[in-house]
């Protein structure tokens, strides 16, 4: 599959350097552009884009409804429609401004609209910064049930402007710091080199989860085994989110990303030799930023069968990430109810 160039640097200069690689890319101005972006971007972002990037000036662009809502079947089927009447051909190019849903769900329409087409990603969270817009994976949700359908196919560029972070709410910014901290213990940097104070400088940040996720992504594009380090903290995370969800006070699944490395961290510990300190260490920072749940045995149940419900459980047994040690996943833990139960009531406590 095609590598995706990425762009990242700061100040507008990321724009920039994306308007000089679309105008050699189109330098017989026969490629049409298409914009798909959603309403809250279209306001915030959308003028920095354009006022940069003045070859889009002529792009149509489409709106989409913001947030989950958009990685629908029925909203691919519309995007269709309009490239259609819009007589897009298979030279034009899509460029996806926005989070990881705009990104996953246009990925998923240039992947599909006549066979295939070059897609652009523009990130405009951090969550999408240092994590969905790369990596090639995109994605719908079905019947409720993220991400099931979907396919592999590179952005042709990435363009990151860590500026577009200026507009983000802060509960979106800190959930992008929970995906930060999850490369930073895969990677080896550790639990401590996340910055302490109030906001962080992102862009080294963004650079070192963008060279972290290439790399595992370089050796495993399909997930088939390395690529799943990258579901750490999110069997209990994917979980979470079920189940706050259930109750109608849904958290972001950054913030349950969060949680479920703490369990994660607690099973390491527990069942890998992790040392105590690591998992501590981990539960400070956590509680530096919110108050951790403390699960009652009522409260363990409905998120235990949400956990079974986790697509990548093979026969029962549900299959975690957990650590040797900081730099040293492993995949496919087989972990049991018994230990999910005591993990829910007693990490927090220990
Ligand atoms: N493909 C992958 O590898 C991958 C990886 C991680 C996550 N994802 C997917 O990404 C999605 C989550 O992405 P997200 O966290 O970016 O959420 P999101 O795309 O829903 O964006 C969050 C909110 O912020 C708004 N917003 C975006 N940029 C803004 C800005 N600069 N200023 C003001 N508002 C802005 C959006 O309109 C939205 O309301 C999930 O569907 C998840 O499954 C995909
Ligand atoms: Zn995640």
């Amino acid at each position: 599959m095609a590598k995706t160039q990425i762009i990242l640097s700061n100040r507008q200069l990321a724009l920039k350097l994306l308007d000089r690689k679309l105008k050699k890319l189109n330098d017989d101005h026969s490629r049409k552009y298409f914009i798909l972006t959603d309403e809250n971007v279209l306001e915030h972002c959308m003028p920095t884009l354009i006022c940069n990037v003045t070859e889009l000036e002529e792009a149509d662009f489409l709106e989409l409804p913001s947030g989950e809502a958009c990685k629908e079947a029925e909203i691919v089927t519309e995007v269709w429609k309009s490239l259609i009447a819009s007589n897009a051909d298979r030279n034009a190019i899509i460029v996806n401004l926005g989070g990881g849903c705009v990104c996953d769900v246009g990925g998923f329409i240039a992947s599909t609209y006549k066979r295939g087409i070059d897609f652009v990603n523009v990130p405009t969270t951090l969550t999408a910064m240092v994590d969905a817009a790369i990596g090639g994976k995109t994605a719908i949700n079905l019947d409720g049930a993220k991400n099931q359908i979907g396919c592999f196919r590179n952005p042709i560029i990435t363009c990151i402007e860590p500026a577009f972070l200026e507009t983000l709410p802060e509960n979106e910014l800190r959930s992008g710091e929970y995906e930060i901290m999850k490369s930073l213990i895969l990677n080896g940097s550790g639990i401590d080199s996340f910055p302490s104070g109030n906001v962080p400088d992102y862009t080294p940040l963004i650079k070192e989860c963008v060279d972290f996720k290439l790399s595992v992504v370089k050796a495993d594009l399909l997930d088939k085994d390395l690529r799943k380090i990258l579901n750490f903290g999110h069997t209990f995370g994917h979980a979470l989110e079920s189940y706050y969800l259930s109750l109608n006070t849904p958290r972001t699944h950054g913030e349950c990303v969060g949680i479920g490395m703490l369990y994660a961290l607690y099973l390491s510990h527990k069942k890998l030799g992790l040392s105590r300190n690591t998992f501590l260490l981990y539960r400070t920072w956590l509680s530096s930023r919110m108050a951790i749940p403390h699960f009652s045995l009522k409260e363990v149940e409905p998120i235990l069968q949400f956990m079974h419900l986790d697509k990548k459980n093979c026969d029962e047994a549900v299959l975690c990430v957990l650590l040797q040690d900081i730099g040293v996943p492993v995949i496919d833990v087989a972990v049991s109810d018994n230990e999910i139960c005591d993990t829910l009531l007693s990490a927090a406590k220990i």
